[in-house]
């Protein structure tokens, strides 16, 4: 039977790339977010490329809807064998000292309780497998702390205790948990959401670097640790690109 894979945040960027790649791997594809449209045209894409995906409309804030991914899940043509909690992001780049509210808010909502939420309610299935692996998605901003990155950096490092939190809770058991820590990616609509549509500064953050990471490095990271055979955890991967040694420095030309 073909193995059933979810991916979160599947209507753009690495989310997206993740799909197309994971359905080339031969999974059978959820691909969930909340813009029913591009998750269309996705599931079009990748079923002319001769792979299988569903679109799952889903928004990973709330309970209801992601009971109802949950419920896409069992009614998949296969085992759920994979989960890519994917979806979330960044707003804002103000210091911890004038920092909106409302912005931390949404960043703890989508990246740290949206990850919880899916990974609950797919938790069982994924075991029901009999070899299940649940991918989080943080970032290096979830293993160390830059200006004007308080909200991002907090809810990334939650995230990335989620993960490790996990991997020691489901020791034992046939779960494997691994963690995406990618730098900079050049994806179209991170910086936009984080810069509220502003394409100027959105695209000053990639300014001269030569060669950032694309959303296809990350799903190739992504599918190569899911794919090791199953005794195998990836515990961690941190991925960056080779301009960019750390958070703060980083090469341009
Ligand atoms: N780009 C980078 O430099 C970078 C670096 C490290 C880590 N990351 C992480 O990688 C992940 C993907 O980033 P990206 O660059 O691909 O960003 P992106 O293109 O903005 O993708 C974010 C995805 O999350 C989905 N999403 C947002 N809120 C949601 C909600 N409430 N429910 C369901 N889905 C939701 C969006 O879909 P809808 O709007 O359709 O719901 C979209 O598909 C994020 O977790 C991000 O923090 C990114």
């Amino acid at each position: 039977m073909t193995p059933v894979a979810i991916v979160t945040g599947a209507s753009s960027g690495i989310g997206a790339a993740t799909a197309r790649r994971l359905a080339a791997e031969g999974f059978h594809v959820l691909a969930a977010a909340r813009r029913a449209e591009r998750l269309a045209d996705l599931v079009a894409e990748i079923t002319a490329a001769g792979g299988q995906a569903t679109a799952v409309t889903c928004d990973i804030t709330s309970d209801e809807s992601v009971a109802g991914l949950a419920e896409a899940a069992a009614q998949a043509p296969g085992p759920v064998t994979l989960l890519v909690n994917n979806a979330g992001g960044a707003r804002g780049l103000d210091p911890v000292e004038s920092g909106s509210v409302a912005d931390w808010q949404w960043m703890y909502d989508v990246n740290v309780l949206g990850t919880l939420r899916v990974t609950q309610a797919l938790l069982p299935a994924l075991e029901a497998s009999g070899s299940g692996t649940i991918v989080v998605v943080s970032s290096t901003a979830g293993l160390t702390v830059y200006e004007g990155g308080g909200g991002y950096t907090a809810a990334k490092h939650a995230q990335t205790a989620i993960a490790g939190t996990l991997r020691l809770e489901l020791c034992g058991r046939p779960l494997r948990v691994i963690e995406i820590d990618p730098g900079m990616v050049k994806t179209d609509e991170f910086g936009l959401v984080r810069f509220e549509g502003d394409a100027e500064r959105a695209a000053a953050v990639y300014a001269g670097v030569p060669g950032p990471l694309v959303a296809e490095d990350v799903a190739d990271c992504i599918a190569w640790c899911a794919t090791r055979p199953e005794h195998v955890n990836i515990d961690r991967l941190v991925v960056r690109p080779r301009a960019q040694a750390a958070q703060h420095k980083v090469h341009r030309v």
